[in-house]
């Protein structure tokens, strides 16, 4: 583990330099920053964005990005694919994989990428996809920038260095991180092969959902959101960069390492979060209230309370609701599921749910609890109970989820998943 230092508070205006100085005091762009440094904009929303929701960051830097994404060549883009991706097939029922395989005997975090689902359009900035990622090594001077969206890294195996230019984040499981759109970034293991998912959010920027009634204080709060502190590449080390612009793959060599941003200030930039800090709200008394009361950021869409992406935590609780169906009922809503787990065992899948698999349960799919769930939770005596340990994540889209021709074709897709759910019997005569 390294010893880093972070910032706290979710989408605070932070400022941090590695080298004392070097942040011009009282303005944005002085003709000359001390060290001669560049000065550099990145923005994560529209200068006209409603004020509340703005992000920025300035950056002072040794070389501009200019020299870093010019000239980039076309690279194979192995099994990460975008959306629309005209080689998905329509899905019609529910879905779900055992845990997905290695893609390679030897994999970095880019190279390990595969694709699980897309939807939505990421020209149009719109929906998003979920990749599986499998490491064996460090990226080292393999750099990777994303600019058709941001990115969440939820592993479920091994633990990350996250090197970027706005500072170093580690995240192992039962963190997560998330990187914004354009921000380049290396990923190093520091404790063997790693394996994980990852959430691209074509569309507007992960927020803390609203609270409405539910007031200030439950859920995520944003004092648990962590930041890194700024931290330069001193040495020019050769390095190669790999872009994801439109859905293809470029690359570029650079004689030089991109994390070069020597003092930063602003409100976009990487942070982590450790997800059994998220302070779950239930039912205490009878019934369910939606699940909803679980989200732990929301990318909202053009139409209010309909998310792009919505990502829930669902962690072991304390369970006392009186006269009550315990797990999650039977139902076909008009959102787009996408599930994965990262420890323990999900109530309402008594078995082939496991870590680093995963389902979808699109609009209007039924589904719900499974045979043995169902028989449990209506034969339960109802006393207070605390959950399995367990922590599993849901992407959830006003998109219907399209998986991916790789995902689809894998021997690890459950084509007996459907009969999880035979031995619900006809209830009268
Ligand atoms: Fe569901």
């Amino acid at each position: 583990m390294a010893d880093l230092s972070y910032q706290t508070g979710f989408g605070n205006q932070f400022e941090t330099e590695a080298e004392l100085g070097t942040l011009p005091r009282g303005q944005n762009s002085p003709q000359r920053v001390q060290g001669g440094l560049y000065t550099e904009q990145v923005t994560g929303t529209a200068f006209t964005a409603p004020r509340n929701s703005m992000q920025r960051t300035w950056m002072y830097r040794v070389r501009p990005s200019v020299r870093h994404l010019a000239a980039l060549n076309s690279i194979d883009r192995g099994l990460i694919r975008s959306a629309p991706d005209i080689e998905a097939a329509p899905v019609n029922t529910q879905l779900r994989w055992d845990p997905f395989p290695t893609t390679s005997s030897k994999t970095n975090w880019v190279t390990g990428l595969a694709t699980v689902a897309t939807n939505g359009d990421v020209a149009l900035q719109a929906g998003g996809a979920i990749h599986h990622f499998s490491a064996t090594e460090s990226m080292g001077n393999i750099a990777f920038v994303n600019t058709d969206g941001e990115m969440m890294l939820v592993p479920y195996a091994g633990h990350l260095l996250i090197r970027t230019e706005l500072g170093h984040l580690e995240v192992g499981v039962g963190q997560m991180a998330v990187i914004p759109r354009g921000i380049k970034f290396a990923i190093d293991l520091t404790s063997g092969p790693a394996r994980g998912y990852v959430c691209e959010n074509y569309g507007s920027i992960f927020a803390l959902p609203e609270h409405g009634l539910m007031g200030m204080d439950a859920n995520a709060l944003p004092r648990d959101f962590e930041y890194p502190v700024a931290s330069f590449d001193r040495q020019d080390q050769a390095t190669q960069l790999i872009a994801k612009v439109s859905g293809q793959l470029f690359a570029n060599k650079l004689d030089h390492s991109p994390f070069d941003v020597v003092a930063w200030h602003g409100n976009l930039a990487p942070y982590r979060y450790e997800l059994r800090r998220f302070c779950a709200l239930g039912p205490v008394v009878f019934d369910h209230p939606d699940p909803s009361i679980w989200t732990l950021l929301s990318s909202s869409s053009d139409t209010p309370g309909t998310a792009n992406i919505d990502f829930i935590l669902f962690r072991e609780h304390w369970k006392v609701a009186e006269n009550t169906f315990r797990p999650p009922w039977f139902h076909s809503n008009v959102m787009s599921e996408l599930m994965g787990l990262i420890e323990g065992v999900y109530d309402a899948k008594a078995q082939g749910f496991e870590p680093g698999g995963a389902s979808i349960h699109n609009s209007f799919i039924p589904h719900g609890p499974d045979s043995d769930a169902f028989s449990s939770a209506t034969e339960a005596e109802l006393a207070p109970v605390k959950g399995p340990d367990s922590l599993a994540v849901m992407w959830e889209s006003r998109y219907r989820w399209a998986p991916t021709k790789w995902a689809i074709s894998l021997t690890e897709l459950q084509t007996d998943y459907a009969e999880r759910w035979a031995q619900l019997d006809k209830r009268r005569p």
